[in-house]
């Protein structure tokens, strides 16, 4: 590497003094609202997180509050933002912290990290945002810019690079405001220095100071082994309309989507004739004077798998099979947590017949 980009904090403060954009988790920045908000972007946008952050801080404004929260509930709440595995931690997280620190989350960046769900970027943000710690908190764009800043070619899926970007974070992070400077390195990476071939140097407080800049290499960075291939999986969705309202399925405890619900389905593929003996065997029959409509095919893509889904709406009838309840249209809508997988076919469940 040749050369070394100068001190980065004075004109990447007086640029996010000037630039940061107002979110409510930045007017009352408690250790709480800190927690649940960088919890809500670890996987979300932030425009997409603010109205979840808003009536999850309304329903749930204490860590009391949310450990003493129903699952049911809790996944309402976080309907739509995908990875509930977060939501289970973070309630996990906040029982722990009324059992062993009276409440209050530790401002300590270790001790954070023992807590179910915080690892070292999320107890680095608490740490430096809510308590004024020194800690560093680098998540994806700290990392591209970064790998822009130095112009680094590591790989960034390497832990060994990434430590060795996160000892340079530290070296630049002023002592007098750790958290002002991890949040502007957060909102330059998420508004200018943007991914995807993409940066807007023009507008950049560090262009100045950026060896890729000077390069010409901001394309081409940060570099990144490409994550493996997701596994497709066929599913066959029905649709069941009986008088009683659409059936909905618990999924089960263990796994993907873990207790969550959807619509009544098999995760293979089926023929019509398949489905419908199924449905014969669980004690569904469906009326033969109403043919079968297929349900438009829908794709959704998780982590490590895609779902590609197809299926029909029949009119069934029978009592629900076992993990199974006959939900009514306002029931689908506004009790059942069904996951943004099944949004395609949400109006369908939470619509009258
Ligand atoms: N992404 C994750 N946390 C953020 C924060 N505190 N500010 C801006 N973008 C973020």
């Amino acid at each position: 590497m040749k050369g070394r980009p100068g001190p980065i904090a004075p004109a990447l403060l007086a640029w996010f003094r000037q630039n940061a954009r107002t979110l409510p988790f930045r007017q009352d920045p408690t250790p709480y609202h800190i927690w649940v908000s960088e919890i809500m972007l670890q996987q979300t946008r932030v425009a997409a997180a603010l109205e979840h952050y808003r009536r999850f801080m309304a329903a749930l404004p204490s860590v009391q509050a949310l450990a003493a929260c129903p699952d049911e509930e809790l996944f309402k709440l976080w309907e739509g933002l995908g990875y509930y595995s977060r939501a289970r931690n973070l309630k996990k997280a906040a029982q722990r912290v009324c059992e062993e620190y009276g409440g209050q989350l530790p401002a300590s960046y270790e001790e954070l990290q023992k807590l179910p769900g915080i690892g070292a970027y999320t107890a680095g943000a608490i740490a430096s945002i809510a308590f004024g710690l020194p800690a560093p908190a680098v998540d994806g764009n700290v990392l591209r810019v970064f790998a822009r800043l130095y112009n680094d070619d590591g790989n960034i899926a390497d832990p060994a690079v990434k430590k060795v970007f996160t000892r340079r974070v530290m070296d630049q992070q002023p002592a007098a405001s750790p958290g002002p400077f991890n949040e502007a390195l957060m909102e330059l990476g998420a508004l200018v220095c943007l991914p995807g071939g993409a940066p807007l140097c023009g507008a950049c407080p560090l262009a100045g100071q950026c060896l890729a800049n000077a390069a010409g290499t901001q394309n081409d960075l940060p570099v990144k082994t490409p994550p493996k291939a997701r596994r497709v999986q066929p599913v066959t969705v029905l649709i069941l309309r009986s008088a009683a309202g659409c059936l909905l399925q618990k999924r089960p405890e263990k796994g993907l989507l873990a207790g969550l619900w959807q619509p009544f389905l098999f995760e293979e593929q089926l023929t019509l004739d398949e489905a419908l003996a199924r449905l014969a065997g669980l004690g569904l029959s469906v009326r033969g004077d109403v043919p079968p409509r297929p349900l438009h095919p829908a794709k959704h893509i998780f982590s490590h798998v895609e779902w590609h889904m197809t299926g029909w709406e029949l009119e069934a009838a029978g009592p629900a099979p076992a993990g199974c309840v006959w939900a009514a249209p306002e029931q689908a809508a506004e009790r059942y947590a069904l996951p943004g997988a099944f949004k395609a076919y949400r109006p369908l469940l939470t619509a009258g017949r």
